[in-house]
């Protein structure tokens, strides 16, 4: 038996007890193999859209024993995976684009017995405001530190109710109200990114204005008093 990351180890926390579930990107199937070794699935599609990655699965799969629980299929996002073969779907290690990209292609996802596991490693932001804004309840959002870096996990499932984002709700979530030192530290990582960015804002704009606004916000979230 192998050890999962702390990521992948959060995604593996949010996924329901005897689901079916579908890792799209795949890569090396280590999720759910870990999850078919660990019987906290039924069944699990391993995809990917490339041929390498799934190759590595492939192997994985079959070293660990679990190719009567696990398939891996060639798939770009959800194309080739079947309603029926999946309850709660995970997608992490991609882009936030990539990940809005390939819900919104996808209209079977728009039911809310499936979930939706989702761990952005890029423009976490742009994809909070597309489930906000397109009827998908973030229900939980955690996060973890792994290889000391921050990463943030989300729970979602479509409801079918549009809900206005707010800039710091997209930037960090649910996560301002969490007071683990996880979440801390993933707030002060997005602010070092957006203290970065302002810097490219002319002084005085309401760009700026609004920029730093958020930084200031995002700041409370970790300093304490004093420092
Ligand atoms: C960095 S790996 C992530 C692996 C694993 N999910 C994880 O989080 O550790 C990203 C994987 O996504 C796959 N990928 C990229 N675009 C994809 C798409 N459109 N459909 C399916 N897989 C895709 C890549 O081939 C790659 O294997």
């Amino acid at each position: 038996m192998f050890n999962l990351d702390n990521r992948l180890l959060l995604c593996a926390g949010f996924i329901r007890e005897g689901a079916k579930i579908a890792d799209i990107g795949t890569d090396h199937a280590y999720l759910p193999v870990w999850l078919a070794l660990n019987g906290k699935i039924s069944s699990a599609v391993a995809s990917d859209v490339r041929k390498g990655p799934l190759e590595n699965a492939k192997s994985n799969i079959e070293k660990n024993g679990v190719s009567d629980k696990v398939k891996a299929i060639l798939s770009d996002g959800l194309d080739n995976i079947s309603e029926e073969d999946a309850d709660d779907i995970i997608m992490a290690g991609m882009g936030g684009e990539l990940m809005i990209r390939l819900t919104d292609r996808t209209p079977w996802l728009k039911n809310s017995d499936k979930h939706l596991i989702l761990q952005p490693m890029t423009r976490a932001e742009s994809l909070r405001k597309y489930l906000c804004e397109n009827g998908f309840e973030i229900m939980q959002e955690k996060a973890c530190i792994s290889l000391r870096k921050a990463y943030s996990v989300m729970l979602c499932r479509y409801d079918g109710m549009k809900r206005e984002c707010s800039e710091e709700f997209a930037y960090i979530g649910a996560l301002g109200k969490d007071n683990s030192d996880e979440a801390k530290r993933y707030i002060y990582v997005v602010n070092e990114k957006l203290k970065k960015k302002i810097k490219g804002f002319s002084e005085g704009t309401q760009e700026y204005k609004k920029m730093l606004a958020l930084i200031e916000k995002l700041t409370a979230y970790y300093k304490t008093e004093g420092e």
